[in-house]
C-alpha cells in the first residue's frame, strides 16, 4: 500500500501542515499504521484531539472522510447498507400498473444496486474520486455493543462485506482506518490486536501553547501562557470532568472576544463555564481557588523568565 509518508518526521510535518500539533509517540503510531496498513486505535479523554486526527488526515492526504459515528444500538442497516424500501415499493407498483408482473425479474430488479442505500462501512470499501482510498473514521466505538464489534472485526479482517442479494463487495484498496474510544468501556482485545494502539493524553504545556498558536493565531503570548498554565493546573485538581484541549481553545476564544490581554480572577470566574461543564466543578474552583491557581501560574511564569 502506497502512502504519502515515508518517515515519522514526515508524518509529524503532515499533521502540522493540517494545524494538528502531535507528539512524537502519536506520529510514530500513525506512521506505522499508515505504512503497514493497519487501523489506528486512539483512546483518550474527551476533547484531546482524537476525532480531529482523522479529519486532518483526510484534508492533508486529500482523501474522502467517511465517518461512522457509533451509538448504542447501531446496527447493520445504519452502519453498512439498507434497501430503499420506499423506492422498491414504488418500482413494484409501477411494474404492476404496466402489467409486467413476472415475479423473478421483478425481484432481480428491486434488489439491484440502484435501490441500495450505502452506509459508511460500505462507502469506505468503494473506490472514491480522491487521491486514494478513503479515511474511515469509526468514532466512539465504546458506545456500540459487542455484537456490532464482532461484525466490525469481520469487516476489518478482510475489508469485504457480503450482501446476500448482490454478492460480496471487496475493497480494491483498503481504507485508512482510525478508531476512537472514550473508554467508557473496554473494547474487545480482538479488535485492539488488529490495530496500532495509542493513548491520546492531555498535551503538556509546551504542546498546548503550540496548539493555541496553530488553531487561533494572533493570541498574545502572555495570555496564551497564562491560559495554558491555568488549564494545566486545573487538570491536577480533583474534578469530575477535566478540561480537554477543546475547552482550552473555547476559553481562549472567549477571552479574545472579551478583549482580555491577561487573566484576572474576576474574568476567570465569569468565563469558567467555557472550561468546566459541571456545576460542582465550577463551584469548587470559582472564587478563592481560582485566585490561588492564578497566583501560582503568574509566579511560575515570572520564575521561568
Ligand atoms: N493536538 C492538537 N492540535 C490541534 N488541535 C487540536 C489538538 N488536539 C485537539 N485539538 C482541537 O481540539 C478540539 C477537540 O478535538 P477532538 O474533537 O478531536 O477531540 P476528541 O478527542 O475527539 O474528543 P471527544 O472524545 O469529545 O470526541 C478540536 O477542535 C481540535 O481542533
Ligand atoms: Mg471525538
Amino acid at each position: 500500500m502506497t502512502n504519502a509518508v515515508t518517515s515519522v518526521d514526515q508524518t509529524l510535518e503532515l499533521l502540522t501542515s493540517g494545524n494538528y500539533v502531535a507528539d512524537r509517540a502519536l506520529a510514530t503510531a500513525l506512521y506505522l499504521a499508515l505504512r503497514l496498513g493497519r487501523p489506528l486505535f486512539l483512546e483518550g479523554e474527551a476533547g484531546v484531539g482524537k476525532t480531529e486526527i482523522a479529519k486532518v488526515l483526510a484534508t492533508t492526504l486529500h482523501r474522502k472522510l467517511v465517518r461512522l459515528q457509533c451509538y448504542e444500538g447501531l446496527d447493520v442497516s445504519s452502519a453498512v447498507y439498507e434497501w430503499n424500501y420506499a423506492r422498491q415499493m414504488l418500482e413494484i407498483r409501477l411494474a404492476e400498473a404496466s402489467g409486467d408482473s413476472d415475479r423473478d425479474s421483478l425481484a432481480q430488479d428491486i434488489f439491484n444496486e440502484r435501490f441500495l442505500i450505502r452506509r459508511p462501512l460500505l462507502q469506505a470499501l468503494e473506490p472514491s474520486a480522491g487521491a486514494g482510498p478513503p479515511i474511515l473514521l469509526i468514532d466512539e466505538l465504546d458506545r456500540t455493543d459487542e455484537p456490532f464489534e464482532a461484525y466490525l472485526l469481520e469487516v476489518l479482517a478482510d475489508f469485504q462485506i457480503t450482501i446476500p442479494e448482490i454478492g460480496t463487495i471487496k475493497a480494491e484498496q483498503p481504507p485508512i482506518v482510525i478508531i476512537t474510544s472514550n473508554r467508557t468501556r473496554e473494547i474487545h482485545d480482538a479488535i485492539k490486536r488488529r490495530c496500532f494502539y495509542h493513548w491520546v493524553d492531555y498535551p503538556n504545556a509546551e504542546r498546548e501553547t503550540r496548539i493555541i498558536e496553530a488553531r487561533l493565531p494572533g493570541v498574545p503570548e502572555r495570555l496564551s501562557e497564562q491560559i495554558v498554565g491555568f488549564v494545566q493546573k486545573l487538570r491536577a485538581e480533583d474534578l469530575f470532568k477535566l478540561p480537554g484541549v477543546a475547552e482550552t481553545l473555547d476559553w481562549t476564544q472567549a477571552l479574545m472576544t472579551l478583549d482580555r490581554l491577561e487573566l484576572d480572577p474576576q474574568t476567570i470566574n465569569d468565563t469558567l463555564g467555557t472550561l468546566l461543564k459541571y456545576q460542582d466543578d465550577i463551584a469548587k474552583i470559582q472564587g478563592s481557588e481560582a485566585a490561588r491557581l492564578l497566583a501560582e501560574v503568574k509566579r511560575d511564569l515570572a520564575a521561568a523568565g
